[in-house]
Order: structure tokens, then C-alpha cells, then sequence
């Protein structure tokens, strides 16, 4: 019998292969008996379409070679020949792309109905932005926005610093907010937003209104926008890294707060406790009051785990214990 489709995107290592998990990662124990759901996926027109890196393909199908050779299982001829196929076209030159299966249990067969595709950069600095490729928290917001549709729903939503776009097109296609705004502050992180939201409208629809805004949290100037409609709930991943865009971002944080109705999620890899705690002090100094709660180990296989995910909800007019 063939192998379905549905079965492959249940298997992690697949969900993991989709989006480019680095290896260390992955868990190849089981490889054997996943190769033919790889190459299956590998022959998909979306994976031609919108290719995976192909250093990347190469490296993760020389780690199952070597896996089966150790364990003395044969090889299969197809997976040397695609082996020898990605080694051929092996190139650095983009556009690249990642895949996300954020459910956990999917049920269709067509493997378009289940991903969200993302163009992404190779480095995580390109072009002067960090915006170009999704970010651990990013990918944690994602799966947020999936897990959390009810939260979502009906609100007025704007997402800061939202990069490649992962998290907000998991909410637009999953819940339905009734409006929301994707906001960066860099023009070239936006245009590749606007071609990720064009890619996956084609095979999704987008449950609610969404705009597209140039919105820097430097820039005071840029608040106005909000002044006659502020949003119910402000989102955003990994916009806490740098200790110069603390003060200016808990400033624009505490505007959006002003109505006391706004609340806030901060989704925030743990790289650097002091940063970190810096942070939390800049949020204090503007006496913006929060929670924060630490998302489980185990919260989604496509998050690679190497340091902890925070959660800090901010909420004006409730009184945080
Ligand atoms: C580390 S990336 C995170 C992107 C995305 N949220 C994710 O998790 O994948 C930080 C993002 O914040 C944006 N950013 C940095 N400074 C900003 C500012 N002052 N105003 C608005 N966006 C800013 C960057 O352009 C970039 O897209």
C-alpha cells in the first residue's frame, strides 16, 4: 500500500524535517522506518516549489544514511540516488523556505492544508534586520495562536516586530480575531511578509481583516496610529534581546495600556538572564505590571528546546499576585 500523506505529517520527524530543526535536535533513532515518509515529502511539487536549503536536505539525508549503515540496515537505492541529487544542486542561493505543521494531529491528507510555508533567510542576521528568518518564540507564539484560539478570537490584534510573519498567519488562518495588524519596523522584513501572506493565501483562508504596517516602537511619532483604536491584544516573539530598545519599547507598551483594557503577550527566549531581568526591571520603572509563566519542555516538537520560552502577560487593571 502507498504511504498517505496524513501519516507523514503525524510523524515528528517529518514535522521536524519540514522546518529545517537542526539536527542535534532530531531524534534519528527511528530513521529507518521514517525514510520512506522523507522521501515521499521530498518528491512533493510544495517542496519543489518552495525548497527546503538544500545544504540542509544534504546534511539531514547523510545523517539517516550514516544512522542505517551503524545499524546495519540496507540502504535503499532511492534514498542514495536523492542523496546524490541534493549533493548536485547543493547552493547557498535562496529564496529558501521552512515549512510549519503546527498541528499536532492532523487529519487531512493534502499536506498544503497543513503547513504554513515562510520564506526565510539563512542567516539570522541578513540585510540589517533580524526580522528575515522566525525566531524560537516566534514559532512558540505560533503554536500559541493554534493552541489558544478562543483567547484570539473577535479581538482587535496587533503583533510587534513580527518578522517573517509565522505567528500571525497561524492566527489569521486558525482563529478569528477580528482584525490584526502586522507591524515591523524594517521595509525589506515587511515586503517578505507580504510574500509569505501571499504564499499560504493560496491554499488558506484568512479568517479576519489584516493589514500590513510600518510601525517602529522608536518612533513616537508612529503611536498616533492608535490613537482613536487601540488594540485588545498586543502581541510579540523575541523582541527582547537588545537593552537599547527596552526603554522605547515599554514606553510604546505603556501607551498601549493606557485604556487599562490592552493586554499584552511577550513571548521571550531565555538567552541571557541578565538581559532578561533587565528587562523585567524597564517594565517596572514603567510601572507596567506583569506575569510571567514558563512554557513547557514539551509544547511543540518543532521547538528545538536549547533554552527556555517565557511568557510575560501584562494586564493593567488586574492585580498580579
Ligand atoms: C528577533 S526578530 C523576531 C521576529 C519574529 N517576531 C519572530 O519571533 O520570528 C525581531 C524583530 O523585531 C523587529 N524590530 C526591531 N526593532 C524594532 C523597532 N524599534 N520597532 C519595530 N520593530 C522592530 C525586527 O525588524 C525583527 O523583525
Amino acid at each position: 500500500m502507498g504511504i498517505m500523506m496524513v501519516d507523514c505529517l503525524n510523524n515528528d520527524t517529518v514535522r521536524q524535517f519540514l522546518c529545517a530543526t537542526q539536527l542535534a535536535a532530531i531524534n534519528l533513532k527511528n530513521i529507518s522506518k521514517e525514510v520512506d515518509f522523507i522521501l515521499t515529502i521530498l518528491s512533493h511539487p510544495i517542496l519543489k516549489k518552495y525548497p527546503l536549503k538544500t545544504t540542509y536536505i544534504t546534511r539531514f539525508l547523510k545523517a539517516i544514511i550514516s544512522q542505517m549503515e551503524n545499524s546495519g540496515i540496507e540502504l535503499p537505492d532511492e534514498l542514495y540516488l536523492k542523496y546524490v541529487e541534493f549533493i548536485q544542486k547543493e547552493s547557498n542561493e535562496g529564496p529558501f523556505y521552512k515549512h510549519y505543521v503546527l498541528d499536532n494531529d492532523i487529519i487531512s491528507n493534502e499536506l498544503v492544508e497543513s503547513v504554513i510555508t515562510i520564506q526565510e533567510s539563512i542567516s539570522i542576521v541578513s540585510q540589517g534586520t533580524t526580522g528575515l528568518c522566525t525566531w524560537q518564540a516566534g514559532i512558540a507564539l505560533s503554536c500559541w495562536c493554534f493552541k489558544n484560539q478562543d483567547k484570539l478570537k473577535d479581538k482587535f490584534i496587533i503583533e510587534l516586530g513580527c518578522g517573517t510573519g509565522l505567528s500571525g498567519i497561524s492566527a489569521c488562518i486558525n482563529s478569528r480575531p477580528s482584525e490584526y495588524w502586522f507591524t515591523d519596523c524594517h521595509a525589506t522584513v515587511l515586503n517578505t511578509l507580504k510574500h509569505n501572506i501571499q504564499i499560504n493565501e493560496t491554499h488558506h483562508k484568512f479568517n479576519c481583516k489584516y493589514d500590513i504596517v510600518q510601525f517602529s516602537w522608536n518612533d513616537i511619532e508612529d503611536l498616533k496610529m492608535f490613537e482613536k483604536k487601540k488594540p485588545d491584544l498586543v502581541l510579540a516573539a523575541d523582541v527582547i534581546f537588545d537593552h537599547t530598545m527596552f526603554e522605547p519599547l515599554c514606553s510604546s507598551l505603556r501607551y498601549f495600556t493606557n485604556n487599562n483594557t490592552t493586554e499584552i503577550l511577550l513571548f521571550c527566549t531565555l538567552r541571557n538572564p541578565e538581559t532578561y531581568t533587565k528587562f523585567l526591571e524597564t517594565l517596572q520603572e514603567y510601572d507596567l505590571k506583569f506575569t510571567q509563566n514558563i512554557l513547557p519542555n514539551n509544547y511543540s516538537i518543532l521547538l528545538q528546546q536549547e533554552c527556555p520560552i517565557y511568557i510575560i502577560h501584562i494586564k493593567q487593571n488586574v492585580s498580579h499576585a
